[in-house]
């Protein structure tokens, strides 16, 4: 497994607000005089972003889980190369909403895939290229699809229609992956205020970058 410091993720499940945050980190970062690309997954690129609709078009509801295993981690292979690596190279911070991590938690664990099985898929895509550091923002489902119910403007994808019992075992799965590697992944309280949850992650970028 390779690392890179300046490559940071953010995680988490629906409605747990990182997307809000990681604005805000951006926009911090750049006025402490870093050269930041904020960027999403699945996207970020034009060909991961026609695969995205694809993965995330409400008609699609034949979608066979390894299909989905499959194209998420054709995304992330066109994202990395097309995107964040060169970004990397020329010594810039790259802040990435979702990565590997999505992957083993929602069809290695959500699905029932397996983790490991979702894991080498993903070392073969990503040639086992991973962040210095994930914030893995926590919410309990209720909070977080409570969120998701009051965002009206908020576009309404696949996966938010799934019932609370994949959303617990997604927070589950999350925490996990905390619990294996607590050096990469940090856990976010993410049911407080969203300038609290800046000021934690601001705080905790800092002190990673040095
Ligand atoms: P998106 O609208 O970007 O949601 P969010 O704001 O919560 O990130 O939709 C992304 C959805 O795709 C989200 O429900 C998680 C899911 N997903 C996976 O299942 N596997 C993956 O590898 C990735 C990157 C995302």
């Amino acid at each position: 497994m390779r690392q890179h410091k300046r490559f940071i993720t953010v995680e988490g499940g629906e409605g747990a607000g990182k997307t809000s945050v990681l604005k805000d980190l951006h926009q911090a970062l750049i006025l402490e005089g870093h050269d930041v690309l904020m960027t999403r997954e699945p996207g970020g690129s034009v060909i991961a972003e026609k695969i995205r609709d694809v993965i995330l078009d409400p008609a699609h509801k034949e979608m066979d889980d390894r299909t989905e295993a499959l194209l998420y981690a054709a995304a992330r292979r066109q994202h990395l190369t097309e995107k964040v690596l060169p970004h990397l190279e020329k010594g810039g911070v790259v802040l990435c909403d979702r990565y590997v991590d999505s992957s083993l938690v929602y069809q290695g664990g959500a699905r029932g895939i397996g983790i490991e099985e979702v894991r080498e898929l993903n070392h073969f895509a990503t040639e086992a290229f991973y962040p210095g550091k994930t914030f893995y923002f926590d919410v309990s489902p209720e909070v977080g699809l409570g969120r998701i119910a009051a965002n009206k403007g908020r576009e309404f994808n696949r996966l938010d229609g799934e019932s609370l019992a994949f959303h617990e075992q997604v927070r589950a799965t999350y925490l996990t992956l905390a619990k294996e590697e607590p050096a990469r992944i940090t856990v976010i309280d993410a049911e407080r205020t969203q300038d609290e949850v800046l000021r934690d992650v601001l705080q905790k970028t800092r002190a990673h970058l040095g």
